[in-house]
């Protein structure tokens, strides 16, 4: 274990003694891992020691068929999903951090280990290379009946199962304990459609569920209620009805269990919608994005696909499942939410905000883009939070740029006791720390009451989305703040533990590979049972 004093705030004096001007080992963040980690434990005894659980973050691992096959994917996001999973203080060996990371495998993962020599089939982001043949004259069906369970996106504890999500309709089951994927979540309202595929029995049997949330949420004031949304395709092409049904779950119950429909909105285009809003009483909807030409008889390409279709932010009562459309403000487009909540005058939404869709070809999503120095640094449009309040007595809006640093943001997180309620801070990954390099990241804690911006960063070192994991007494930054990110100066990986409150750093763990590319992170606490064993 290395082990550091605080980092925070040091940016600057690191940087005369190393060269971040090339941004060293940042393509290690899109290159090959080298493979799963069996457990492997580390000393780490300065994290809090009621912080017990496992902290579980997942990413593309697989970007091609090298060495052995010459085929790329171009898509950062296409590249074949790995997890890891930090055990942090487990039961036989508490006061340690134990790693593990394991390929997820899913049927695309077996269809590559099937047959490494060419690409597994499915939907993705972007074209290989070289480009990838047709599976089915016209039609390309097998990309849409391929397994499409890539799902290393985000995850939610549901039951005794992690369940893996991403832009789709399926849910795919892990084992927390053994990281063996279990498959396709099996709901007790399943029904398969007409062209074979799974969904809820409630959705239309003229529709497909073509898409969904990677990011359910739980309803405020519910112990483990979840709602989430799928969206609904028409089969027939001179069908023009669309529809977000959304619905709820709980993810207290183990085995399956039916999803409970709370609203239907009928569209008259296929919405995109990555994440969205919710208080105990509202969802906003942001209506941003439409997501055309994929399905049968389109190639299963997405990219080039999203395009900008501004209908507003959509109010959805949940006890009425009446709507309020709020579309007064200039038009957005968005992929994170930080938190909603409401106040007496209506609801206040702090979203992500983008001037552009970041669903395009661009340094963050295209693997030759994302090493070109210049073309990333360059990059404009550059996210950060916006507060937008929608005032139920005037039913106007009005907008708070809540950061303007000229830099960018995104993976925004928050004590999670503070979802759904006025709240102060929030975590996010900045990019253009130093306003120069995308490369220059930094972990930023932003307290919007007291306008007040503290940063962890250090040279050459890439973050990925921090955790915010809750002391005991309540108060909204007392915690734990973990986090992944690779050292570029040593090619590998490292976990990282802050004091929330001082971002002091407590813990610095070199792992012994690189972790590329990241997304969400999900903590599951120790259970009190687990917590007595005694070993
Ligand atoms: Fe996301």
């Amino acid at each position: 274990m290395m082990k550091l004093g605080s980092t925070f705030g040091v940016a600057a004096a690191f940087a005369a003694s190393s060269d971040a001007s090339v941004d060293q080992g940042w393509n290690l963040r899109v290159t090959n891992s080298e493979g799963p980690v069996p457990r492997t434990c580390y000393a780490a005894a300065s994290i809090p020691s009621n912080v017990r659980g496992s902290y579980f973050i997942a990413g593309p691992a697989q970007f091609n068929g090298l060495p052995d096959a010459q085929w790329k994917y171009q898509g950062v996001f296409d590249g074949l999903g790995m997890v890891n999973r930090f055990e942090i203080s487990p039961a036989d060996t508490p006061g340690e951090v134990c790693f593990t990371s394991a390929w997820m495998n899913t049927g695309l993962y077996k269809s590559f280990v099937k047959d490494h020599k060419a690409p597994p089939r499915g939907v993705i982001f972007e074209d290989t290379v070289p480009s990838r043949s047709s599976c089915d004259i016209g039609t390309d069906m097998c990309d849409y009946m391929a397994p499409n369970d890539n799902n290393w996106v985000n995850m939610i504890p549901v039951g005794d199962e992690a369940l893996w999500l991403s832009d789709v309709p399926l849910m795919i089951g892990m084992d927390p304990k053994t990281l063996n994927v279990t498959g396709p979540k099996a709901w007790a309202d399943d029904k398969k459609s007409m062209t074979g595929t799974t969904q809820p029995s409630w959705v239309q049997s003229t529709h497909m569920a073509s898409g969904g949330s990677a990011h359910p949420l739980l309803l405020p004031a519910t112990p483990s209620t979840y709602v989430d949304f799928l969206m609904a395709q028409p089969m027939m092409p001179w069908d023009k009805s669309y529809y977000i049904d959304v619905f709820t779950f709980e993810a207290s119950a183990s085995g399956p269990q039916s999803r409970k429909r709370i609203a239907s909105l009928q569209t008259d285009s296929g919405f995109y919608m990555h994440s969205f809003g919710v208080t105990d009483k509202h969802l906003v909807l942001p209506f941003n994005m439409d997501m055309g030409g994929v399905g049968p008889l389109h190639a299963a390409i997405m990219l080039g696909k999203f395009s900008k279709n501004w209908k507003g932010l959509q109010v959805l009562d949940i006890v009425s499942g009446a709507v309020q459309v709020y579309d007064d403000m200039e038009p957005f487009e968005h992929a994170h939410i930080a938190n909603t909540f409401e106040n007496a005058s209506g609801i206040v939404f702090d979203v992500g905000a983008f001037d552009k869709t970041p669903f395009v070809k661009s340094p963050a999503m295209d693997i030759n883009l994302f090493q070109d120095k210049a073309a990333r640094d360059a990059e404009t449009n550059r996210g950060a939070l916006r507060r937008y309040h929608l005032n139920n007595v005037t039913k106007k809006t009005t907008v708070e740029y809540v950061i303007q640093t000229g830099r960018g943001y995104d993976f925004y997180k928050i004590n999670p006791a503070f979802n759904g309620l006025s709240y102060c801070i929030y975590y996010a990954v900045e990019w253009w720390h130093d306003d120069k390099a995308y490369a220059s990241m930094a972990v930023m804690k932003h307290d919007i009451c007291h306008n007040k911006m503290t940063y962890w960063s250090d040279t050459n070192v890439y973050v990925n989305e921090p955790f915010f994991i809750a002391g005991n007494s309540g108060e909204e930054d007392d915690g734990t703040l973990v986090f992944t990110a690779l050292d570029g100066n040593t090619g590998k990986s490292i976990f990282i533990a802050l004091e929330a409150r001082s971002f002091k750093e407590l813990e610095r763990i070199q792992l012994p590979s690189h972790i590329p590319f990241t997304a969400h992170g999900s903590f599951i606490p120790l259970t009190a049972a687990e917590e007595t064993v005694i070993v």
